[in-house]
């Protein structure tokens, strides 16, 4: 890799331990991926936040670290909602060890936001370099803002805050961008909801794998862009797709199309996967909700009273600013909570069972929750929070 006379001074260790570490950490990276540069990064988002993930050993080594990052950068969710983690039943040991993990972030110059979806809070722009770690936050810089990032590790996103840089390599080169494999999708036009999409996303990432996929068939909104992204990227290694007629870079790509293997999905191969089980609670906002979610959610649940817990998680800065809808949320029952989210929390562990609108919960609740669950749509997840209904078939308790 060519190095600048700056980088290698920092190399060198003129400008610190910490700083050579991460240094070496983004080199070795670029070494193994075929990098030439380094090139500049507008943020980072960071992952390895909750202490259910991250262990005594990752904060300790976090705790040594001596530098401050360099380009806004985010945290991803944690383990609690850190001022309400008493009514989230968090054991007291484990907020203080979480407590430990933000601190340590906070001493390196992180916005302790907390939350997979910095692209609600900060302004993240077609074009823009990243370096960013949580694997939804990172499909959708890619295929819906147009932004670039690889899908970073949390040490070397952390490495990229601190230097402000990150290895030229994959998805910041646009040569890499390009679509390779066509998903043409049978009565796509009828998909409305996230959860359909969310199921469309973990059905498709199976079969795609970590190849890029161009959909043909679906006109989803940026809500269904999402939930359909954070999907493939959990079944899947998906970090960017493109959406023909619907994201900002399928046009440049669409003239290239012809050689490429095509595969056709049909309605009823996702209806199947999203089978009725009786759950214990209701998780929403996998990736955390947009404004329009948390609006969605309290129109549903306006004068109704729920009866299993039901838990909605969002970004701190969304909730502040639409406070109306969270109360309307909370008096039915449900909680809102932030910083946080049902895969990163200890607190979903209790439950057997646990009701999804979310195509990437679903595919992580079994093995990070030990629970079985269950995929519906937001209306349907509602319905079996208040008991009015147990689901798809509107069946009346
Ligand atoms: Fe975000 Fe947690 Fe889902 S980090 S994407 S809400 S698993």
């Amino acid at each position: 890799m060519r190095l600048s006379s700056e980088e290698e001074a920092i190399l060198a260790g003129e400008q610190g331990e910490t700083r050579a570490r991460m240094l070496e950490i983004l080199i070795a990276l670029g070494k193994v991926y075929g990098a030439e540069r380094l090139i500049p990064i507008r943020s980072a988002q960071v992952s390895g936040a909750s202490f259910k993930t991250i262990g005594r050993y990752g904060l300790e080594w976090l705790q040594q670290l001596d530098a401050r990052v360099a380009v806004p950068t985010v945290l991803n969710p944690v383990g609690m909602d850190r001022e309400r983690w008493q009514e989230m039943g968090i054991d007291p040991g484990f907020a203080r060890a979480q407590e430990e993990v933000i601190a340590a972030y906070r001493k390196l110059g992180l916005a302790l936001e907390c939350t997979c979806t910095p692209y609600y809070l900060y302004v993240t722009q077609y074009g823009d370099h990243l370096a960013w770690s949580e694997s939804s936050a990172v499909v959708y810089a890619n295929s819906v803002i147009g932004a670039r990032t690889n899908r970073e590790g949390g040490p070397g996103a952390l490495a990229a805050a601190i230097m402000g840089r990150t290895p030229e390599y994959g998805l910041h080169l646009v040569s890499q961008r390009r679509p390779e494999i066509v998903v043409r999708v049978e009565g796509g036009a009828s998909l409305s909801d996230p959860a359909l999409f969310g199921a469309l996303g973990y059905h498709v990432g199976k079969l795609v794998g970590g190849r890029i996929p161009l959909f043909e068939g679906i006109s989803p909104r940026r809500d269904n862009l999402k939930a359909l992204g954070a999907a493939m990227a959990a079944s899947g290694a998906v970090a960017l797709f493109h959406v023909a007629g619907i994201t900002p870079e399928a046009r440049i790509f669409s003239f290239s199309t012809g050689d490429l293997e095509v595969i056709t999905v049909e309605g009823k191969e996702i209806e199947t996967i999203m089978e009725e089980i009786p759950v214990e609670a209701v998780a929403l906002g996998c990736p955390h909700c947009s404004p329009q979610e948390l609006g969605t959610i309290a129109r549903l649940l306006e004068g109704k009273v729920t009866k299993i817990p039901c838990y909605v998680f969002a970004a701190r800065g969304v909730i502040e600013r639409h406070r109306d809808d969270v109360a309307v949320i909370e008096a039915s029952g449900a909680r809102v909570f932030a910083d946080t989210c049902m895969v990163v929390s200890p607190a979903m562990e209790r439950f057997r069972a646990i009701m999804v609108n979310s195509g990437k919960a679903f595919s992580y609740v079994p093995g990070m929750c030990g629970a079985a669950v269950r995929l519906g749509t937001t209306e349907e997840c509602i319905g079996v929070a208040t008991g009015e209904t147990t689901g798809r078939s509107g069946k009346n308790r």
